[in-house]
């Protein structure tokens, strides 16, 4: 009368169940303990470069490039001067916080990678300080 009791599971630790998700990484700098990292490859054809860093959707693009040793120039770090500007080749950032871009700037694939968080896997072509 209880067999059908037996068959019902119940995942009683939900932190591991979301350790079976391959994109969701362990991020524990920020007191994050999970997050989703996508791979952010970097281009600057003038130099010849290309570089794929992983960049967790919590953080600016422009950051993690710099500690990769990547030298995209900055100045304000808060998306109001474009000075860090490049242009989306494939996938997705969030920009919501930029104040600088139009509309049709960002129609057209151009992101701040101060304040550009990814969303999806992408390629953006930026410009490369000349002191890298
Ligand atoms: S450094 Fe000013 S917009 Fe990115």
């Amino acid at each position: 009368m209880h067999s059908s009791l037996s068959t019902l599971t119940v995942n009683s630790d939900p932190v591991n169940s979301e350790q079976s998700n391959s994109e969701i990484q362990p991020d524990l700098r920020k007191g994050k303990r999970f997050m989703k990292t996508y791979k952010v490859t970097l281009i600057d054809n003038s130099r010849g470069f290309q570089q794929t860093i992983d960049v967790p959707e919590t953080e600016a693009i422009l950051m993690e490039a710099a500690e990769a040793g990547i030298k995209i120039p900055f100045e304000c770090v808060m998306g109001a001067c474009a000075i860090c500007q490049g242009k989306v080749i494939s996938g997705t950032v969030d920009l919501s916080e930029q104040s600088f871009l139009s509309a049709r700037e960002i129609d057209e694939g151009y992101v701040l990678t101060c304040v550009a968080k990814p969303t999806s896997d992408c390629t953006i072509e930026v410009q490369l300080d000349d002191y890298l």
